[in-house]
């Protein structure tokens, strides 16, 4: 799908390839540090190659769909996937049904090309994805602190559904410790 903002700029919104994944490794781990709040800083090799097989091995991955963002001039400036989660039925009256959502995950958009509309075309084309599943429900997270994400899925037809809890072990075992 070939996408024109501003009336100038042209976008190619694809499906990835093994050639991109160095760069989609780049895009993983700024997505990594913003979501910290961390700065910058260079990956260690050993997390650089696990990422590269993890990424190389979904996009053979039927189930799974990573699309990116290309300039004209050939630069990646985005990515998001989705991929299939699959749930039986545990309701009496559901049968045996599967269920089926499409998870998206490992969404970034360069911060000179935000507000363009690139994710939103990035995600049409998840969604074709999903629907070419059965699938009729998309789920994300995103970090509560994340104002952006948090108006760009608002925008895009998202709500909350439900709130993630985390904690360290050591806080569960205090917690657990003062109820004795
Ligand atoms: C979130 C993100 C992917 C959005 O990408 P994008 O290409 O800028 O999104 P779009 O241009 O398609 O915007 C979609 C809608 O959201 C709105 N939007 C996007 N960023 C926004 C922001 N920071 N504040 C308010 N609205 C915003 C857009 O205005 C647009 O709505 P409109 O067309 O009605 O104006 C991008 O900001 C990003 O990569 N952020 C850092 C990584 C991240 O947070 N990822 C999500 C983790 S779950």
């Amino acid at each position: 799908m070939v996408v024109t903002m501003n009336n100038s700029d042209k976008f190619t919104i694809r499906k990835a390839m093994q050639a991109d994944v160095p760069v989609l490794v780049d895009f993983l781990a700024k997505l990594a540090l913003h979501v910290a709040g961390e700065p910058p800083h260079t990956l260690k090799k050993a997390e650089r190659s696990r990422l590269m097989v993890t990424l190389r091995s979904s996009l053979s991955d039927p189930n799974k769909r990573l699309v990116v963002a290309e300039t004209d001039d050939g630069r990646l400036v985005g990515m998001g996937y989705l991929y299939v989660w699959r749930n039986q039925g545990i309701w009496e009256q559901s049968g045996d049904i599967e269920f089926k959502s499409g998870i998206i995950d490992d969404v970034w958009v360069e911060p000179d090309f935000r507000k363009l509309g690139i994710f939103s075309a990035i995600l049409e084309e998840l969604l074709a994805f999903a629907e070419s599943h059965a699938i009729t429900e998309l789920i994300l997270e995103y970090a509560a602190s994340n104002k952006e994400a948090a108006a760009t899925w608002k925008k895009l037809g998202f709500k909350p559904t439900g709130i993630r809890a985390a904690a360290f072990a050591t806080d569960v075992h205090e917690a657990l410790a003062k109820r004795r």
